[in-house]
Formats: structure tokens, C-alpha cells, sequence
């Protein structure tokens, strides 16, 4: 058990503390580390009540005045739970940095996560929106999560089933602001490794780099995924951003085909129950927005999915940019798309 004494913190700057590098204060803010208990927390916030909880950053908007109490977790630490002849069972506390913890995996030979690698955000954030790249997704890594349910005052385990993942999404998203508090992810590692080589860029980069299919080895995907990831992602250090600002939309086989005969060079690709996930950054660069700035704000030049901020722009620019986007978007080709990240105010 920790402490009982956590401190609210008054009128914090949150303007460092999202990827899109907007200017944000939050009423108060409570900080969580490895000392804190369920207890403690339920103290500090009795009254005021959990208005959000923040991990990285790097998938929310923030409007400028956060009322009411806002979560950061900051708990650290990495263990090997279990190992078996098929899987590891490794669990890494919620605030440590995604990346690190991927690299400290192979670095441990731990491998199963590389295709993930360079993805921004904390552990503890990984779940909500149920993090994919290049071919793999953190459910089908996922073992299970430590979470404190907040309303109820009750700590839980959950298990696939109970996190609802699908793409992009979780519980976790569609829960109450502040309802759950995730404080350790637990995930299951295969002990017989074969790469993921299912997306076309990351064969053909390994290709380049003259590794034999056979000899393939969990450095060499998390290499390619770092390289591909920096040729086309702006860095949110250099060029603040918040990733992909939309999903990829499903349609059905009839829209698809009734799109592809006026486009067919639109990229889709076929999902269960005979749906198409068309590419999002094709329509919005087809409609005009890649490169395009107005004011503030933009669609980014070498990937027109993601909406950059150029310097001092406003959750209010961001998402009339947003809504533009999916305007014309919506006009052009019939198909809504929708948002990525969460929008906190
Ligand atoms: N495309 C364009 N123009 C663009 C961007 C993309 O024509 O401006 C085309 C590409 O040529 C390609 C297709 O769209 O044919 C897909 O593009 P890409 O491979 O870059 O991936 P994506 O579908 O745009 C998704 C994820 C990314 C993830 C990559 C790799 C979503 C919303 N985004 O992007 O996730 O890294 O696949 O798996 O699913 C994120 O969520 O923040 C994110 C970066």
C-alpha cells in the first residue's frame, strides 16, 4: 500500500504534454507514481472526481481550459510473470514510454512487439485505443490489464473479452471520462517468434536490406518499422501532430465496388464479414488536403492523414480543419470518416 497523501496540483501547463502542442492549462492535476494506492486516489479526487486521464499525449485534443481534475500516471517498471515452451506473459506498469518498453523487450529477447515500435504514448495508453502498425495489434498481444475502476473504488483484471478491442477501439474509449484507471498491461509473448511481414513496405524493405526470408530476425522488422515510420511520419518534436486524425473507414463490398469503378486505384483491403477498410490518407489526398495549410493548421505533406500543427494553433483550429476534411471528403466520395483522437475539454 502507498502513501495516503497525494497532492492535487493547481493550474498546470499541459502545453508540453501533447503531441500536438497545444496550449492547454488543467485545474488540477494528479500525479500518479509507483507509491500511490487505489485509496489515496480516491481520496484526493473526493468531490472533485476524475475529469480525465492523460498518458502521452499523443492521441487527444486538448481544448484550452481543462476543468476539474486531470490524471497523470508515472508508474515504472518491467517483469517477466510467466514463461512457458509457447508464450512469456510480460507486464510493464502503465506510465512507461511504449517504445522503451518495446526496445527493452528485444533487448531482453523478448521479441513479439517490433512491429509496434516507435508508436508514441505510455503503456497505460496503448489499450484505449488498442494501438496497430504495420501488420500486428496490441490485442493480439494482449494478455490481460490491471485497472482501477474509479467509480466503483475497486481494483480489476481484465481479459480480452472484457476490453472490447476492435480497431482503434476499446472499452476503454467508450467508457465515462475518468472511469477507468489502467495501471499495468500484461502481455503475452510468443516463445517461437516468426516475424509479421504481412505489410507490403515492411517485405520490401527488408528485402533491401538483403535478409533472406528464412533468417529474418525481430531487429530487423524493428528496424524497418523505425525507418518507414520516419520517412513517413512527421516527428511530433519537429512538427506537432497527433498521428493518424482519422480511422481508416469500413465500407461494404457493394460501396467499395461502386468506388472502385470510378477510382480504381483506390486502396482497400478486404476484412471479415465482407467489408473493405478503404485507406483514409488516399481520400483525404484525393480531395485536396495533402501539403494544404490553413492558418495554424494542416494536412501533412508526405502523409495526408495526419493533421500537423505549425505553430500555435487551437483545439478550435484543429477541428474545423477536421470538419473540412471530412466535408469534403464526405462530398466527394460519399464516405464519413471518422476521428482518431479523443477530444478532452
Ligand atoms: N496514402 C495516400 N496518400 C497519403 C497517405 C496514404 O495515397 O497521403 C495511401 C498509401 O499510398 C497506401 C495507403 O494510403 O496505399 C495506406 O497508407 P499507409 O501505409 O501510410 O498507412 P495508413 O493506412 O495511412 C495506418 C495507421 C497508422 C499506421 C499505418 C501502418 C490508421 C488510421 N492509421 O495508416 O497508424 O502506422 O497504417 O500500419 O489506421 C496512427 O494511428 O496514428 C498511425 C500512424
Amino acid at each position: 500500500l502507498g502513501c495516503g497523501l497525494l497532492e492535487l496540483v493547481k493550474n498546470v501547463d499541459l502545453s508540453a504534454s501533447n503531441t500536438l502542442g497545444l496550449a492547454a492549462r488543467a485545474q488540477s492535476v494528479l500525479c500518479i507514481d509507483n507509491d500511490a494506492s487505489l485509496a489515496a486516489v480516491c481520496e484526493a479526487v473526493r468531490g472533485h472526481g476524475v475529469q480525465r486521464v492523460l498518458g502521452g499525449g499523443s492521441n487527444v485534443v486538448l481544448a484550452a481550459e481543462l476543468p476539474g481534475v486531470t490524471v497523470q500516471v508515472q508508474t515504472r517498471g518491467v517483469q517477466l510473470l510467466t514463461q512457458s515452451a509457447q508464450a512469456r506473459v510480460v507486464q510493464a506498469q502503465a506510465g512507461e514510454c511504449w517504445h522503451d518498453f518495446v526496445q527493452y523487450c528485444l533487448a531482453q529477447g523478448w521479441p513479439g512487439l517490433e512491429n509496434l515500435a516507435l508508436i508514441p504514448g505510455t503503456v497505460g495508453a496503448a489499450p484505449v485505443q488498442n494501438i496497430g502498425a504495420y501488420g500486428v495489434e496490441l490485442a493480439q498481444r494482449f494478455h490481460s490489464l490491471v485497472a482501477w475502476d474509479l467509480q466503483a473504488g475497486r481494483v480489476v483484471e481484465m481479459g480480452l473479452q472484457d476490453c472490447q478491442f476492435a480497431y482503434r477501439d476499446s472499452v476503454f474509449k467508450r467508457a465515462a471520462p475518468g472511469r477507468w484507471l489502467i495501471v499495468a498491461v500484461r502481455f503475452c509473448l510468443p516463445v517461437r517468434w516468426q516475424p509479421v511481414l504481412d505489410y507490403p513496405d515492411l517485405q520490401r524493405y527488408v528485402d533491401l536490406q538483403g535478409v533472406a526470408s528464412d533468417a529474418v530476425e525481430a531487429q530487423d522488422v524493428f528496424d524497418a518499422v523505425c525507418a518507414i515510420r520516419r520517412s513517413k511520419l512527421p516527428d511530433p518534436a519537429v512538427l506537432p501532430n497527433a498521428g493518424s486524425f482519422f480511422k481508416n473507414p469500413v465500407v461494404t463490398r457493394e460501396q467499395y465496388l461502386y468506388l472502385a469503378r470510378t477510382w480504381p486505384d483506390l486502396p482497400a483491403h478486404a476484412q471479415a464479414g465482407g467489408f473493405y477498410k478503404l485507406a483514409a490518407g488516399w481520400l483525404v489526398e484525393q480531395a485536396g488536403w495533402k501539403g494544404k495549410r490553413v492558418g495554424a493548421v494542416g494536412m501533412h505533406e508526405r502523409q495526408a492523414l495526419v493533421l500537423v500543427n505549425h505553430g500555435g494553433a487551437t483545439a478550435n483550429q484543429v477541428l474545423a480543419l477536421a470538419a473540412q476534411v471530412q466535408a469534403s471528403v464526405q462530398q466527394r466520395f460519399g464516405v464519413l470518416l471518422e476521428q482518431e483522437p479523443v477530444v478532452f475539454s
